[in-house]
């Protein structure tokens, strides 16, 4: 047991206005499977994100898989990904027996490189493999840089899932994220800014592929009195409850971003005259929803690691963690393809000096504090 009180990375936090919806779940008895809190839920989504389609799933990673279906992506097919991300952007990859390659991020936005996708491009169009799908992941509350990768993709007719499970609510050049591609994914899983405590949603302007999305994702069950069933399908629907959790959630999320970028603003202040520590930069024209404070340990400046000051932390039960760990470093992708922003392998750096500081919204003014405090301390 600690003496401290533990500051978590991100926890749920409610609006209080959730039990309502719930409750009302409850009062028609619209429990399972499906009912009003989910209709309104991907209607509230959609017309918040700005897309014509929605359709509310019990993951983000299940959203990523029925839009790798839906882009009849299968066995042996290539698709490229971003290499700095959690794995639940590269698995659903693998369900389809599809091959990833690993594409690298770029300084600016620590999210995919142009230049490394363009290189990867134009490498597999020589070997006439071109990907059937690209998934391009919005780090840490940040936009990609859509203007570039669209052309890149159009260039060459590969369609873009956009990964925006970590950036609901962040827009580039005043655009919603999780808008850009042929489908958007987010994700309302515990630590996200936003949560069901655990669900998805699909968003496209393409209301025909989200019919057929619903299609497959209950069970792929055929219009027919009986039980029929042509082709594969999943078990993915989100439940009428837990919608209700979402429309609690979702009234609040401008005011959690706001937040967010508080908390981030409050390290920035407090730690920017410690030479050593750059936070993640905010690219042109992106709004990022700072959904996680990162920041980097310059090696050039200190011989003090990322490991060092989680550990230092954990003894203050302050919760601390390093950067994703890049997909193309992973066991699991040893034999997988990668392409580099440059000579330098910019999501391997990220890795080895990233760090996520605690930016739950529900963190007091003085727990911050004393992660601040603490940080100082550790440096000085
Ligand atoms: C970048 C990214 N993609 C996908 C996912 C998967 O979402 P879920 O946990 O809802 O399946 C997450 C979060 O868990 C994520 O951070």
């Amino acid at each position: 047991m600690s003496d401290f009180k533990r500051i978590y990375l991100a926890s749920p936090h409610m609006s209080g206005r959730e039990q309502k919806y719930i409750k009302k779940a409850f009062d028609d008895n619209w429990i399972a499977p499906l009912g009003e809190n989910v209709d309104e839920f991907e209607r509230e989504i959609a017309n918040y994100v700005g897309s014509k389609g929605a359709l509310a799933l019990s993951s983000g990673t299940a959203a990523i898989h029925l839009a790798l279906i839906l882009l009849n992506v299968g066995k042996d097919d290539i698709v490229f990904c971003s290499s700095l991300t959690f794995i639940a952007s590269a698995n659903p990859i693998l369900y389809q027996g599809a091959i990833p390659v690993f594409i690298d991020s770029e300084p600016g936005t620590w999210n995919m490189s142009p230049t490394a996708l363009k290189e990867a491009l134009d490498t597999y169009a020589a070997k006439n493999k071109l990907p059937k799908a690209l998934v391009v992941v919005n780090l840490y509350g940040q936009s990609a840089d859509y203007n570039k990768i669209k052309d890149i993709c159009d260039s060459y007719n590969v369609p873009i899932i956009e990964d925006a499970a970590e950036s609901l609510g962040a827009s580039y050049q005043g655009v919603k994220t999780g808008t850009f591609g042929k489908f958007g994914t987010f994700s309302f899983n515990g630590n996200k800014i936003i949560t069901t405590s655990g669900g998805g949603m699909l968003v496209s302007d393409d209301t025909e592929l989200i019919e057929k999305a619903r299609f497959y994702s209950t069970q792929a069950r055929d219009k027919a009195i009986h039980y029929q069933h042509s082709e594969i399908g999943y078990n993915y629907r989100l439940s009428n409850v837990l919608a209700g959790i979402g429309r609690g959630q979702l009234e609040v999320l401008d005011k959690r971003i706001h937040k967010k970028r508080e908390i981030f603003e409050k390290y920035v202040e407090h730690l920017k005259r410690i030479s050593c520590i750059q936070f993640m930069p905010e690219a042109q024209d992106c709004m990022s929803t700072r959904w996680l404070t990162v920041m980097t340990i310059d090696p050039e400046l200190t011989d003090k690691k990322p490991y060092d000051l989680i550990h230092y932390l954990q003894q203050y039960n302050i919760e601390t963690r390093p950067v994703w760990k890049p997909l193309h470093m992973q066991p699991l992708f040893i034999e997988n393809d990668f392409f580099k922003h440059n000579e330098m392998d910019i999501s391997q750096f990220l890795f080895n000096h990233g760090i996520c500081l605690p930016s739950g919204t529900n963190m007091s003014e003085e727990d911050q504090g004393f992660v601040i405090d603490r940080i100082r301390a550790f440096f000085c």
